[in-house]
């Protein structure tokens, strides 16, 4: 029998952070995940993370606030206190374990600005900071000798009661389902990018993780916080780091003016990223883009700055949209990037179901609220993953294994998947379901909402829900059969889809992320709170959770 006093789910940043911090303090770890863990979805993260450090003049507090505006007043503001005070430290054990961070003149950790942040504060490797972190902590699990269950799929939680006592898993290369006894789990699998299309997210981002433990009854908190990044290319949606605006870009409109003056004159294109959404959409509405973009203007940051800082992205806008950021504007859009909800934890990970935590983008510990300031994701994965792992070792130290019957277990999950393969073809494919979703998420719980759209993708969600009932596998052969893994997927994201529309439609207000066309303004009196999910018997459950003030009054937001 596998068995593992903490056993880690997902191995991107926040998962293989968690995992080192539950083996140095004693616990046997293990990792596991659907993908090479170096091929998970941080590698994606670009532009930097932040820290204050106070031999630069900054300071955590200043680090905090900004984040609590930018969260438009919904982060909890003790566990942004705590994330902002183990920046610095967190970012120093980082550079320390390897990443070459960028330096400046003098040689000192380099810094650039991002938006939201009234100082210079992100330290980056180029603009492929996440790549950087998530090989040098790769190293890292390596040498600490952490069991890594790699491109193994987590198909189901097993639970005592509440108590979580283990998962099944399907070993992907073989076919073969294994049932690995676990004292406690951490969820680290990311967010759920991909049930909106286009997205910036990886195709492996398909809230999983948020699925599997909100059918164990964890609470999802803020699903309705959703987050449109400024710059994703045309056509592909692919990233185009916020870092090109930190080095000085400008967006403009088909006139070549930068229209940003009109919504944030102070900050301008680095407002937070939800103003610069809004002001393009807005913009694009009004027909002042071109073929529904904006542009992004880098022509004058000069060659040397954009090989030096930009290279990537650069060669994603001449690789997929023709366009040389060098000699042109490039054309941009906001697009599907972030959900500031998750499966709700408090400042160790700990979930409302016992033996299950979480970190990174699939928790929501309340750092983000309503707008996640760029660069502060890579610092939540680090910081609460670190966290999530110490609590998981020590409190593993006083749990016993609780027994299941293993055979039993992987018995009923292999007749589970087998009755899928067994479906007949009925000219359906999770493809088209899978489009679908991401089709309605992206019409109706974008940038703006309203009351009639988001009802359209609440009826329509659970017609998708009743062709995945009986959606076929083609492939029905075990070995690295990805239409199954696939087809597996789609559950969780129909599943976090409804769980984001619910919520979002519940919110009568507009608020960070979620503007709302017919509730258009802020409505602290009555939503200055949290709307949980939880799984119900007829569907989704609502409730609502207080907002932690500790000494920031929420006021206007101005940028
Ligand atoms: O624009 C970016 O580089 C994205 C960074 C982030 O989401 O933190």
């Amino acid at each position: 029998m596998l068995e593992h006093d903490v056993l880690v789910i997902g191995a991107g940043l926040a998962g293989m952070r968690a995992a080192i911090a539950a083996q140095a303090g004693g616990a046997n770890t293990a990792i596991i995940s659907k993908v090479h863990p170096v091929r998970s979805h941080s590698n994606a993260a670009q532009g930097g993370i932040n820290a204050a450090l106070t031999d630069r003049g900054d300071d955590w507090e200043e680090h905090a606030y900004d984040t609590i505006k930018g969260s438009d007043f919904l982060g909890d503001q003790d566990a942004i206190e705590i994330m902002c005070q183990a920046a610095g430290d967190s970012l120093i054990d980082l550079e320390h374990m390897g990443v070459t961070f960028n330096r400046d003149d003098e040689g000192k950790l380099g810094t650039r600005a991002f938006g939201g942040q009234r100082r210079a504060r992100t330290f980056f490797v180029g603009d492929f900071t996440g790549q950087a972190m998530l090989h040098v902590m790769f190293e890292q699990l390596v040498k600490s000798g952490i069991r890594s269950y790699e491109e193994w799929f987590v198909t189901s939680l097993i639970q005592d009661g509440e108590q979580v006592a283990g998962v099944l898993a399907l070993e992907i290369r073989t076919g073969q389902l294994h049932a690995i006894r676990a004292k406690t789990v951490i969820f680290c699998t990311g967010g759920c990018g991909r049930l909106f299309e286009p997205s910036t997210n990886a195709l492996i981002v398909t809230g999983d993780g948020m699925g599997l433990a909100y059918n164990a009854g964890a609470r999802l908190m803020d699903m309705e916080m959703v987050q449109y990044h400024p710059t994703t290319l045309a056509g592909s949606g692919v990233l185009i780091s916020e870092a090109a605006r930190g080095e000085g870009a400008f967006l403009r409109d088909r006139n070549g003016d930068r229209f940003m003056e009109k919504y944030a004159p102070n900050m301008m294109e680095l407002a937070s990223r939800d103003v610069v959404s809004r002001a393009e959409q807005t913009e694009i509405d009004a027909g002042n883009g071109v073929d529904g973009c904006l542009f992004l203007d880098c022509t004058h940051l000069g060659e040397a700055l954009i090989l030096e800082k930009l290279s990537q992205i650069r060669e994603i806008g001449i690789d997929l949209a023709g366009a040389d950021m060098i000699k042109e504007p490039i054309p941009i859009r906001p697009g599907m990037h972030y959900i500031m909800g998750g499966i709700k934890t408090d400042i160790d990970g700990l979930t409302n179901v016992p033996g299950i935590y979480a970190a990174g983008e699939c928790a929501n510990v309340s750092v983000h609220g309503g707008n996640r300031l760029g660069a502060n994701s890579l610092l939540d994965t680090i910081v609460f993953g670190e966290r999530s792992g110490n609590h998981a070792a020590s409190a593993s130290r006083d749990m016993d294994f609780i027994e299941f019957n293993e055979d039993e277990a992987v018995r009923k999950e292999e007749a589970r998947i087998q009755a899928m393969l067994d479906r007949p073809d009925n000219g359906d494919r999770w493809g088209s379901i899978r489009q679908a979703l991401g089709d309605t998420m992206n019409k109706n719980i974008a940038v703006y909402r309203n009351q009639a759209g988001m009802e359209e993708t609440l009826r329509l969600i659970p017609e998708l829900k009743a062709r995945y009932a009986q959606v076929p596998v083609h492939n029905k052969g075990r070995v690295f059969n990805t239409d199954l893994v696939f087809a597996l997927e789609l559950g969780y994201m129909l599943d976090c889809g409804e769980a984001i529309a619910v919520s979002a439609l519940e919110r009568k207000e507009s608020r960070g992320a979620q503007a709302r066309t017919d509730f258009p303004t802020r409505d602290d009196e009555n939503w200055l709170k949290h709307i949980t999910v939880t799984r119900g018997e007829e569907g989704p459950e609502l409730g609502y959770l207080p907002v932690t003030i500790t000494k920031w009054t929420p006021e206007e937001r101005k940028y």
